[in-house]
């Protein structure tokens, strides 16, 4: 039987330690996009003729984590990292709630460094809202709904005592970069993100499917199949542990065929004018492995700027070693360390 210290407490208040402090937090944010009236469009209604959209106007309840440094240098006060897990993750991505996972937790690791970061559930998932009907949760409307975050984050206080922030860099993992990039393309330079990093993703063309054995069979909101998770892990077993695999099948969530399929959208051209890096698992076995598309980073960084004309600067980083969940395998600290330079760099902040 598998034994988990599991701290459901979590889910109201988590400390790393003295050195940072969390609180949960709900954010209402209110939703107003057109979605494809059909889920399994790949484009989320991006490329659609009117009659094959809808109208969706909702309010949602967004959960998120906040976690700040106790001693916050004055500088780094204005700079809040909003952290967007992937398909079948929630909020726990970004920190797994136990004492023996406790160092690949990315918002302790960028909260000791400095960095304030807010990790939220998307709407569906998690304890954010779930809509009643999963037509709803696509991404259009989780897309938008991280955005009115964001937009939330610099133009109100999220909790007493913290003011509002002037520079959000929206930081992604696998489909939560996904979001983040559909924001890019609706919004362009009118996106609240001073900076994205995108990481686990990579450009998906039409016609390259994702592994079948990713998609939630039939419509709904349901988890991930059993047993496929270590396509997330590195192939080589000695670079993960075991337990963690275990962790990640044991408490994964939900997704909906709408925000599986829609990944495609990534191709698509942006004019978004912000910074933009993404950070890639040389052993991503969804992307890299077997693919020989991550051994030349130059060659790479081209062809994943292609769709990003206006920014103002594209890097890409190959983390070596590192799988899919960059964050739960053994070389979780160079991706960590990575993400915590492009943090600084796109804000300003001395490193
Ligand atoms: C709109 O899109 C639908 C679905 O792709 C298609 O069947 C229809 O012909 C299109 N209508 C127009 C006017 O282009
Ligand atoms: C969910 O919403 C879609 C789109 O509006 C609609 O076609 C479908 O019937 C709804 N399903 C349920 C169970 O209400
Ligand atoms: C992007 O363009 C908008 C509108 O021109 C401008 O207000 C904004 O400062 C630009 N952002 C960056 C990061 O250059
Ligand atoms: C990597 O790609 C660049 C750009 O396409 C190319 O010029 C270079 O020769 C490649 N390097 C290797 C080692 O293949
Ligand atoms: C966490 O600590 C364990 C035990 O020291 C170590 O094996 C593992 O590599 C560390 N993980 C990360 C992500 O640093």
């Amino acid at each position: 039987m598998l034994l988990f210290a599991l701290s459901l407490l979590s889910h109201l208040y988590v400390a790393y330690g003295a050195s940072c402090r969390c609180s949960s937090v709900t954010i209402p944010v209110h939703v107003d996009v057109q979605v494809p009236k059909d889920p399994t469009d790949m484009y989320g209604g991006l490329t659609s003729n009117a009659s094959s959209l809808r109208h969706l106007d909702a309010t949602y309840n967004v959960y998120g984590v906040f976690c700040q440094p106790v001693t916050l240098p004055p500088k780094n006060a204005g700079v809040i990292q909003l952290l967007v897990h992937g398909f079948s993750y929630d909020s726990q991505y970004w920190s797994p709630p136990v004492e023996e996972f406790r160092n690949y937790s990315y918002a302790a690791y960028s909260c000791d460094r400095g960095l304030s970061s807010l990790a939220i559930d998307w709407v569906g998932v998690g304890l954010s809202s779930r809509p009643a009907n999963s037509s709803d949760v696509q991404f259009a409307s989780c897309a938008a709904a991280v955005s009115q975050v964001a937009r939330r984050l610099k133009s109100e206080s999220i909790l007493t005592g913290v003011p509002p922030f002037k520079k959000v860099v929206g930081i992604g993992h696998s489909a939560g970069s996904g979001l983040l990039n559909f924001n890019a393309i609706t919004e362009g330079a009118q996106s609240p993100f001073d900076g994205l990093i995108l990481t686990g993703e990579l450009i998906v063309q039409p016609g390259e499917l994702p592994p079948s054995a990713l998609v939630p069979p039939g419509a709904g909101c349901r988890p991930a199949p059993l047993g496929i998770r270590a396509i997330f892990y590195p192939p080589d077993p000695t670079s993960f542990s075991p337990r963690m695999l275990m962790f990640d099948e044991f408490t994964k969530d939900v997704g909906t065929v709408g925000t599986f399929y829609q990944i495609f959208t990534n191709s698509l051209t942006s004019q978004y004018n912000g910074s933009v890096a993404k950070v890639i698992g040389s052993e991503d076995q969804i992307f890299c492995v077997g693919t020989g598309r991550c051994a030349n980073v130059t060659a790479l960084t081209a062809a994943e700027r292609v769709p990003w004309p206006a920014v103002k600067s594209f890097e890409l980083a190959v983390a070596q070693g590192s799988g899919h969940s960059m964050n739960l395998d053994f070389f979780a600290n160079g991706p960590f360390s990575t993400c915590v330079h492009f943090v600084k760099q796109f804000t300003g902040l001395p490193y």
